[in-house]
């Protein structure tokens, strides 16, 4: 049986980086009991830290309420120990990898009862694969936010292979309850958004290779033409490290077809630790 949307009271958010502690803040103004992990003890002070803004931020745009400040107060809880993970629906947003995924999934369908629901944040892996070797995938499926979480509208949701009608309806219903806009999408690698805007990141990737052009000139040309963000400063929002992770999987779920070929510039960035904003220094420097 999988519980309604009416029957989930309990949320666990598994991974508090940059992704994570905006999907639990959401759950908890929701009103679930909100519960979020992260291997380090470290990574969950920075996310209750960066939650604390986000929200006061929100109240000075008279989008937040005081009353929901104390709300996420109450209802945020966060930890370091896995056992605790128990919850009527789970978000993962893990680092981009298969490998580290399908571990703590194995980990959460055991501690947690058979209902529970399962859902990953991935940008590019495809949820049927992620599913493989689950105990019950027919629970599992793609719930995609955008960056930040809090604030950018669209939820692909994505149903694997396994996925059952009902779990995709949960998972709609449970967007929805965040605020957020759920668009249906297939099981592609990089779903619909990322497929299309890797040539966003890769292009000017390979014009800085070439020399054309330098990274403030093609942000601001393409800032010029419209875009909120040029693809440099998007990417060290995104975090350097995060984007080419996500080309990398989408490189080799295409047979490696070169439009999708990794750059090596980003790379070399991703090698020095210069991951953007979240590390202080990526293709621009922050305080
Ligand atoms: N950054 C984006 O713009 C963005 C947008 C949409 C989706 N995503 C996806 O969300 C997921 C997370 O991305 P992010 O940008 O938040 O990454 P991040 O690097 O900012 O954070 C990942 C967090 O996961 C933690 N972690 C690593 N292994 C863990 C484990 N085994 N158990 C628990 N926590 C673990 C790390 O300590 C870190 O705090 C990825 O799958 C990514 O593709 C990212």
């Amino acid at each position: 049986m999988t519980l309604s949307f009416d029957e989930i009271r309990t949320v666990a958010v598994v991974g508090a980086g940059t992704m994570g502690r905006g999907i639990a803040q959401l759950a908890a103004m929701a009103g679930f009991q909100t519960l979020l992990y992260d291997v380090e003890a470290a990574a969950l002070e920075r996310a209750t830290a960066a939650i604390q803004k986000a929200l006061e931020k929100g109240r000075q745009r008279g989008k937040v309420s005081p009353q929901q400040i104390e709300q996420v107060g109450k209802l945020l809880r966060t930890t370091t120990d896995i056992e605790a993970l128990q919850a009527d629906f789970i978000v993962e947003a893990v680092i981009e990898d298969p490998d580290v995924k399908k571990a703590v999934f194995e980990k959460l369908e055991a501690i947690n009862r058979p209902e529970t629901i399962i859902t990953s944040n991935t940008s590019s892996i495809p949820i049927s694969a992620l599913s493989r070797g689950l105990r019950r995938p027919e629970r599992f499926g793609g719930m995609h936010f955008f960056n930040p979480p809090h604030i950018m509208k669209l939820v692909e949701v994505v149903r694997g292979a396994h996925t059952a009608a009902s779990t995709v309806q949960v998972i709609t219903r449970m967007a929805e309850a965040m605020g957020k806009t759920p668009i249906a999408v297939k099981d592609a690698p990089g779903f619909v958004v990322n497929r299309v805007a890797r040539h966003f990141y890769l292009e000017a990737l390979r014009l800085l290779e070439e020399g054309v052009a330098d990274v403030p000139t093609i942000d601001g040309l393409m800032e010029n033409v419209g875009f909120r963000m040029g693809p440099f400063r998007l990417m060290d929002l995104i975090g350097v490290d995060t984007n080419h992770s996500v080309t990398t999987s989408m490189f080799r779920a295409f047979f490696y077809e070169d439009r999708f070929r990794p750059s090596r510039i980003q790379q070399q960035y991703v090698d020095a630790g210069l991951h953007g904003r979240k590390s202080g220094r990526g293709f621009y420097t922050y305080e």
